[in-house]
């Protein structure tokens, strides 16, 4: 062994322990914080119920933020018509555009202050909630957005909010996180707050009976990345534990229906947006893991979507956690029905399970676009974001090597 690769892989013993010595102080601590969450309004009437809820707290001049695409749209209409009927002073932002940027968001900002709100509507995407969120925040706190990058810099509530999910899968609309991409450092930067989370979510299927197939399983896959990794959280509680094997339970039954005949099948889209939902309020509790750490290279080096790139990743991390935390996974394995000898053979069977849903909705769990020459600088930043974010994970690779054998497994 060298003395560079025996001091490089001490220096990867260390963090590993400061890292585990952290998930064991802070478990406790993030266990027992209280979790804002939004209030729910659920079904094929809840975006007119929200709009009425609006008017009736006395707010007259609401900024709705959204897509560009979404406004041509016919269900747009549906709202323009309520915030009408409830003579209310709207304006609309529609510059949203996917991974949204500083600049997006001082023009929202801008928006805001001219139009002078007193409370948002983000319709949309996980895109179109997350800007919402930092646009809001800033805007009515008339704070710089890159001065509340990072965990709890924004204590202030925004204006009252509401958030509308055109998908079933990012959870944004109850959670505490926003992504913006710093187009000054290429980088992904996470806003953190509890002052972020939305005031009213609105869950109506209506909304999303166009979406299409290969988005509505990119998304749904998304949604069950987020419960199981909460699942096999550190921090999971009774609370989440309950909600996630709800939402797991509800995606294995309802995701290949909503995949293949979505467009009329509202029973299935409605279910994929409360699954979606729960396992946004847990992952705010119990942050998420491996898979999301992966899937964010995938979609910064290759432009992977994040909900393709977490579908792709999530079956290897699975079989990864066998040794870890076959218990927990057979516990998810009953949740869905699987049947079986041992904790072990059900974990097996879950791990199998998760990919032929894969298969079901067309996505290919292999990982062709993975190059050699990045898997050093990906594995580097994969641990850097576990340990930084800090991902509480129930497994650990044993090395950077290990991590990149890993990698190179994907490929095939
Ligand atoms: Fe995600």
């Amino acid at each position: 062994m060298t003395q560079t690769h025996a001091s490089s892989s001490l220096l990867f013993a260390l963090r590993q322990r400061l890292y585990r010595l952290w998930a064991a102080i802070a478990r406790p601590i993030f266990r027992s914080l209280p979790i804002a969450t939004p209030e729910v309004l659920s079904g094929d009437q809840s975006l007119d119920s929200a709009i009425a809820r609006l008017a009736e707290s006395g707010y007259r001049r609401p900024v709705v933020i959204t897509d560009n695409v979404f406004v041509t749209l016919p269900v747009f209409g549906r709202l323009i018509d309520a915030l009408e009927r409830y003579q209310l002073t709207y304006s609309v932002f529609s510059d949203i555009v996917p991974d949204p940027d500083f600049t997006l968001i001082e023009a929202g900002i801008s928006h805001c202050r001219q139009h002078q709100f007193d409370s948002v509507i983000a319709i949309g995407g996980g895109s179109s909630i997350d800007a919402t969120k930092v646009i809001n925040g800033c805007a009515h706190n008339q704070i710089n957005p890159r001065k509340i990058v990072g965990l709890l810099k924004l204590r202030k509530k925004g204006a009252f909010f509401v958030a509308i999910p055109t998908t079933a899968g990012t959870g944004s609309e109850a959670t505490a996180a926003a992504v913006i991409t710093d187009e000054q450092s290429h980088q992904k930067k996470v806003v953190v707050s509890l002052s972020v989370v939305p005031d009213l979510a609105v869950l109506d299927a209506s909304l999303m009976m166009g979406l299409p197939p290969a988005i509505t399983a990119a998304t749904g896959m998304d949604a069950l990345t987020h419960a199981m990794e909460s699942y096999l959280s550190r921090f999971a509680t009774a609370e989440t534990d309950a909600m996630n094997l709800a939402s797991i339970k509800r995606i294995f039954t309802y995701l290949p229906r909503a995949f293949s005949q979505g467009q009329h099948d509202v029973e299935a889209r409605q279910e994929m947006a409360l699954a979606s939902h729960q396992a946004g309020v847990t992952f705010t509790r119990t942050s998420v893991g491996w898979v999301h750490a992966i899937a964010h290279q995938l979609g910064a080096r290759y432009g992977v979507p994040h909900g393709l790139a977490n579908a792709m990743v999530l079956p290897h991390v699975l079989a990864f956690y066998l040794p870890f935390a076959s218990a927990r996974m057979a516990q998810m394995a009953d949740a869905i029905g699987i049947e079986g000898d041992s904790d072990q053979h059900k974990a097996e069977a879950l791990v199998n399970a998760v990919t032929e849903l894969c298969q079901t909705l067309a996505i290919t769990p292999e990982l062709t676009m993975l190059k050699e020459a990045d898997l050093e600088s990906m594995s580097d930043n994969i641990i850097s974001e576990t340990y930084r974010s800090p991902y509480p994970v129930p497994g650990y690779f044993d090395s950077q090597g290990q991590l990149q054998q890993f990698l190179r497994g994907m490929m095939a």
